[in-house]
Parts: C-alpha cells; structure tokens; sequence
C-alpha cells in the first residue's frame, strides 16, 4: 500500500493501517523515524517532502530548548515568524508562551523543549489538515521518545487530538491529566487563541497550576523511591 493511500484512509477515518515490522512506508508518505538519532531526525525534518507543505515553507522547524527536558511543550506548526527564524514559537503567540512559562517559574531552554506537531508552516497561517498531521506525527513522536519529559503540556487542539488519538474540544479534554505511552499529559488552550480570548487566560493559567503540581507531585514521587 503506498504511503499515500495510507494517509488517505487515515483521513477519512479507515485506520489504522497494519504493516508488517520492517516494511518502509512509500515515500511520500509515512515518515520512519523510529530509530533516528537527534542529528539525523533534525536532518529528516530539513530535507522532509513527506507532505505538501514542503513546497511553500522556508524551512523546517525543527524544536528548541533542551533535549533532556524534564517539561515538552507542544504547538500545532510554525506561523510565518516561526518559518523565516526557524524556532517554534516566536512571534506573538510565542512571547505569550515565555509569559505563561515564567508564570510557573521556568524559562524557554531551561529543563524546557518546545515542538509543534508539524514542523512546516501552512500557508495563510491556515491550521495543518489530518494528512500533514498524520505525515508529521512521527517527527515528534521520536523528539518524546529521545526527549523522554516527565511531562507534556499540549497547546490547543491540534497538539491534544494528535497525542490523544481522538477528536475533543479543549474545555472537555482540560483541568486533567491525561497521558501519553505513560507520560502524564495535561492540556490547555492554545497561547494564539488566548491572545483572542482573553477570558480564557485564567482557565489557562487553573491548567498551568495543574502542570506544575503534577511536576511537584513526580518530583517528590521520585525522590522518595530513592
Ligand atoms: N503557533 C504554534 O502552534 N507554533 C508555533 O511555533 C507558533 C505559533
């Protein structure tokens, strides 16, 4: 089945799609970054023509911060800032990020990794559609697996429903804690839309206060099976 087939049935709600262990996904198509190390994953997403996107971005946008995080962050793809600097999450929405990131005491690059689901800006800022999701996802999957945070904060609803599995709005999926292969999940709103939405900053700030008791509570967790 080729790659592409395989990411029409995954859009039109007909997966997943088994294939045997070792067999390579078509190009384009189905990324294989399950074995990939850091330089060569940040080499796949630089070169990546897995999804149409490839064809009007400046760059792929790799992830920022420190690759032994403890915290991951996760936005939905690069806006037009992000494209031309090539780091997530830099522009308006980005400076609102850093504000809701000192709000809890931490510090773009410090313990903190920040990525998007998709790693190449849509054209018209439009949001990326399941098929560039479903081409992109095993990007980040890798960074969490090389990564391996104590905790991931998604950011809107693309990042939730990509790590999720499933379709939910946000204010049913936040104030919880989720998890992703094991890893404690916790969701809140997306910094863009609370740019807009300004009555929905202290929901956000409720779903920070969350983070960062579970961080506390692992923390002290950790400490004490020591
Ligand atoms: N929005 C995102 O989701 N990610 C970015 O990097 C910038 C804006």
């Amino acid at each position: 089945m080729t790659g592409r087939r395989e990411l029409f049935l995954q859009e039109m709600g007909l997966g997943p799609v088994w294939r045997a262990r070792g067999e390579v996904a078509d190009a384009p198509g189905l990324v294989d970054a399950g074995a990939m190390d850091w330089s060569e994953l940040k080499a796949a997403v630089a070169g990546c023509t897995a999804c149409e996107l490839h064809k009007s971005r400046t760059r792929g946008v790799f992830g920022v911060g420190d690759e032994n995080a403890d915290w991951l962050f996760i936005g939905e793809a690069p806006g037009v800032d992000e494209d031309a600097q090539g780091e997530p999450f830099v522009g308006q929405a980005g400076k609102l990020l850093d504000n809701m990131l000192r709000s809890i005491g931490l510090k773009r690059g410090v313990n903190v990794y920040i990525a998007n689901v998709v790693k190449s800006h849509p054209p018209n800022n439009r949001n990326p559609n399941s098929v560039e999701v479903a081409a992109c996802l095993p990007y980040l999957k890798r960074q969490i697996e090389l990564i391996q945070p104590k905790l991931i904060v998604t950011l809107g609803k693309v990042a939730s429903e990509a790590l999720l599995g499933h379709e939910a709005t946000i204010a049913s999926l936040r104030a919880k804690v989720h998890a992703y292969q094991g890893i404690p999940l916790i969701v809140t709103y997306h910094p863009a839309y609370l740019l807009r939405t300004l009555q929905d900053k202290a929901r956000a700030w409720e779903d920070l206060c969350l983070a960062k008791q579970t961080m506390q509570d692992l923390c002290s967790k950790e400490s004490a099976t020591i």
